[in-house]
């Protein structure tokens, strides 16, 4: 039977400008494409949990806007359910407008109605984390909802990892409850001043994904792929990450397979497009191990 997983978290539209240039203050660009695709780092990760072969429901809220439906339809779409996800009156659905150009992405997010993902709103919806196998937070929703589903989690023995994505500091009491807690190098050092722990698990891009397991520190070295589009290889890493551990791997085994699938993931353009299923990622994984 599928692992179960619930993702409580953010969904967006991602209106994203494919540009060379990008501007400085006071200047226009000429940029070269424009996409509307599903974003939301909660929906990306339950996307990639469900591709990956979970058993995967959502909490989290849209607004009333035309955006909300093809976000709802494309959560239908991937075998998520959204039995748990309310259409909130008069608020606009979570956006995140974003400029790919060759240098970086930069990403401008508005919560909209991702912000009435509250903790009383979580209450009336708890029996599906306390149904789940696994948990999957990031820090696109109130913090207050963040540190009472940890502590739910905690409360119920549930394993919950935690993505600190975009960095927010929460008391410094609350992480206890997390099993895991997966920055990247930037939220890392700006949430834990480069300090360790033995449940952090350190996505950094080119330079791969640092963790612990019995109390040595080891290293995931990054695949060599082309680059399309990173966004959303942090979302693929933990929806893959939940999948397998959920799937009972060892943490070693979960980061191969999770480093491997943000790999794969970062080959198109659109934060959803390019999450693989698991037979991809298990072919990827056979053929690097032949390189
Ligand atoms: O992690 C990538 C996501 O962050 C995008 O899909 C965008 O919606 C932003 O929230
Ligand atoms: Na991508």
């Amino acid at each position: 039977t599928k692992p179960r997983i619930t993702v409580v978290g953010s969904i967006n539209t991602d209106m994203v400008t494919e540009t060379d240039a990008v501007p400085s203050q006071g200047e226009t660009v000429r940029a070269k494409n424009f996409h509307t695709v599903p974003g939301g780092k909660g929906a990306n990760q339950a996307v990639a949990a469900a591709r990956l072969g979970a058993d995967v429901t959502m909490i989290g809220c849209v607004g009333d806007d035309p955006f909300a439906d093809s976000l709802l339809t494309n959560l239908q779409d991937e075998q998520v359910s959204a039995q748990y996800v309310d259409r909130i009156q008069k608020t606009p659905s979570g956006l995140a407008n974003i400029i790919l150009s060759e240098q970086d992405n930069r990403i401008m997010i508005v919560a909209g109605a991702n912000q009435r993902v509250t903790p009383d709103y979580i209450k009336e919806r708890q029996e599906a984390i306390l149904n789940s196998d696994y948990v999957l937070l990031q820090f696109e929703i109130p913090k207050e909802t963040i540190e009472y589903c940890m502590q739910l989690c905690k409360q119920h023995s549930i394993p919950v990892i935690v993505n600190p994505a975009p960095a927010m500091a929460l008391a410094a009491s609350a992480w206890d409850a997390a099993t895991y807690i997966t920055p990247n190098e930037t939220e890392w050092s700006q949430l834990f001043q480069e300090q360790n722990d033995e449940k952090l698990i350190i996505t950094k891009g080119k330079a791969g994904v640092s963790y612990w397991e019995d109390g040595i520190e080891r290293a995931a070295a990054s695949h060599p792929v082309q680059v399309v589009d990173t966004t959303g290889a942090g979302d693929t890493f933990n929806g893959a990450l939940a999948v397998a551990l959920a799937e009972k791997c060892s943490l070693t085994e979960a980061v191969t397979f999770a480093n491997a699938a943000a790999a794969i993931s970062v080959g198109k353009i659109g934060a959803q497009a390019g999450i693989p299923t698991k037979q991809e990622v298990e072919a990827f994984l056979t053929q690097s191990r032949g390189r």
